[in-house]
């Protein structure tokens, strides 16, 4: 009876036309709150790898990496439905499912990392990360990769070079902070970026710690060159600092051939730091790291309000469920190489195209105006990006020049949908290329 009403209440309220609701946003919604796509998309129901809007419209999401086994999956809205109905308290209780899942979860990750923190949100995780890092090394100065974004929180905007050189930030980094240069190859192969990484830290008061993504996301999304981690991490290591992997866009299996980018680099972090698509979209996120440095906690306790509770818990596990059951790894790598096949293809039809990179369903797509001065074709980014809206798939931009365009889907698209991506991209790249190319 109640929760019938409560579905009434709900759905009357999305009876709100899109400039109602743009007026509302006006007067309670702080204008950082940016909206994406360029213009506003009233969205009203997402069904694994497609989103519908108010007015009908069906759109294929390549962006959404939070709803990695798809919008709304029904093994998960099942689970989170179901331990909502029953029990949801905090890591103060003893209940079933709590330590399934750090247990299940740390299975996933290499022997040693066997102690786990759940919290609320990447950012959250990072924090605590930095935390860890800082209370076991006992020093404060940390390594970060020039470019990168790792939340939202005050400490965490100083640690993003993304945030903290970008529009509104105050563009040079605090004293404890050292960023190291992206090793973009495709950019410039001659330098000696593992040079330079040394150099950086050499300089450095002692480091706590060098945090991460192990392959570079807000950056232009870019796979680091085989065996630099393993060299960085041996650098850090060597001056006494602990390696933290921000596994928050790329982990879970994204890039098809591992479930965590790092395995991929051939290296083990220290600390590893999992979110987005934990949940499958509900508010989670973890930290794993070893025995003895969970252990530098041991005095301050730790408690996160909502960290680990039962309905979280009971979402990760279907979020495991299904990457298990569905070979949502491997599908990633077959729907990977697809992309990255039609991609290529398109790159001999189109010169605008710079570089096509990433494993898996993390894929860039570098566009440029000139193959020698790789001038960035930031406008005609943004004009693909409405070109390919106006043909129902969604698609996003990033890196520091923003003419990257990222393909970073549901792990649940088909080989129908790389298909039409491939044929809609060829369609709109032509569209486009007359703008600037004749
Ligand atoms: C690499 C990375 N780390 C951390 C975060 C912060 O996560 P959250 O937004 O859940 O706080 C993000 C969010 O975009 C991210 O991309």
């Amino acid at each position: 009876m109640y929760n019938h009403l409560f579905v009434e209440i709900s759905e009357s309220k999305l009876e709100l036309s899109l400039e109602e609701i743009l007026k509302i946003r006006e007067r309670h919604l702080s204008k950082s709150l940016s909206i994406g796509h360029g213009k506003p998309l009233h969205i009203s129901r997402g069904e694994m790898q497609y989103l519908y809007s108010k007015s009908g419209e069906k759109y294929l999401d390549l962006v959404n990496n939070v709803c990695h086994v798809g919008h709304c999956n029904p093994h998960v809205v099942n689970a989170g439905q179901k331990q909502m109905a029953k029990l949801n308290t905090n890591t103060r209780y003893i209940y079933d499912g709590l330590t399934e899942y750090i247990e299940r979860l740390s299975n996933t990750l290499p022997k040693g990392l066997d102690f786990g923190f759940l919290v609320n949100s990447g950012s959250e995780a990072n924090e605590l990360a930095i935390r860890l890092a800082r209370a076991y090394t006992n020093n404060h100065d940390i390594v970060v990769m020039e470019g990168a974004y790792h939340g939202h929180t005050g400490m965490l905007i100083d640690l993003s070079p993304y945030k903290f050189r970008g529009p509104g930030g105050k563009g040079t980094a605090e004293d404890w902070v050292h960023v190291a240069p992206v090793p973009d190859i495709y950019r410039d192969d001659s330098r000696d970026y593992q040079n330079e990484f040394d150099s950086i830290i050499k300089n450095a008061n002692p480091i706590a710690g060098f945090i991460v993504e192990t392959m570079l996301s807000c950056a232009g999304q870019i796979p680091f060159p085989e065996g630099y981690l393993a060299k960085s991490f041996e650098s850090i290591r060597n001056l006494g600092g602990l390696c933290i992997a921000d596994e928050v866009q790329v982990g879970f299996g994204r890039i098809g051939s591992h479930m965590w980018a790092f395995e991929e680099q051939g290296v083990v972090p220290d600390i590893v730091v999992m979110g987005k698509p934990i949940g499958n979209g509900h508010p989670m996120a973890a930290v794993f790291t070893t025995k003895e440095i969970a252990a530098s906690f041991k005095e301050m306790e730790f408690f996160s309000t909502f960290g680990g509770n039962p309905v979280s818990c009971a979402i990760g596990m279907a979020v495991l469920d299904v990457i298990e059951n569905d070979n949502l790894i491997e599908k990633s790598k077959i729907m990977g190489d697809l992309f990255i096949d039609g991609l290529t293809e398109l790159t001999k039809r189109h010169k605008i195209i710079g570089d096509v990179r990433g494993k898996g369903l993390f894929l860039g797509i570098e566009l440029v105006k000139d193959h020698s001065s790789l001038e960035p074709a930031t406008k005609e980014a943004e004009l693909l990006v409405e070109g390919m809206l106006s043909k129902n798939i969604l698609l996003s931009i990033d890196g520091p020049r923003k003419n990257v365009i990222k393909i970073k889907p549901p792990m649940v698209i088909t080989e129908d949908d790389v298909k039409r991506t491939i044929l809609s991209l060829d369609k709109t790249f032509s569209e486009i290329e007359n703008y600037h190319f004749n």
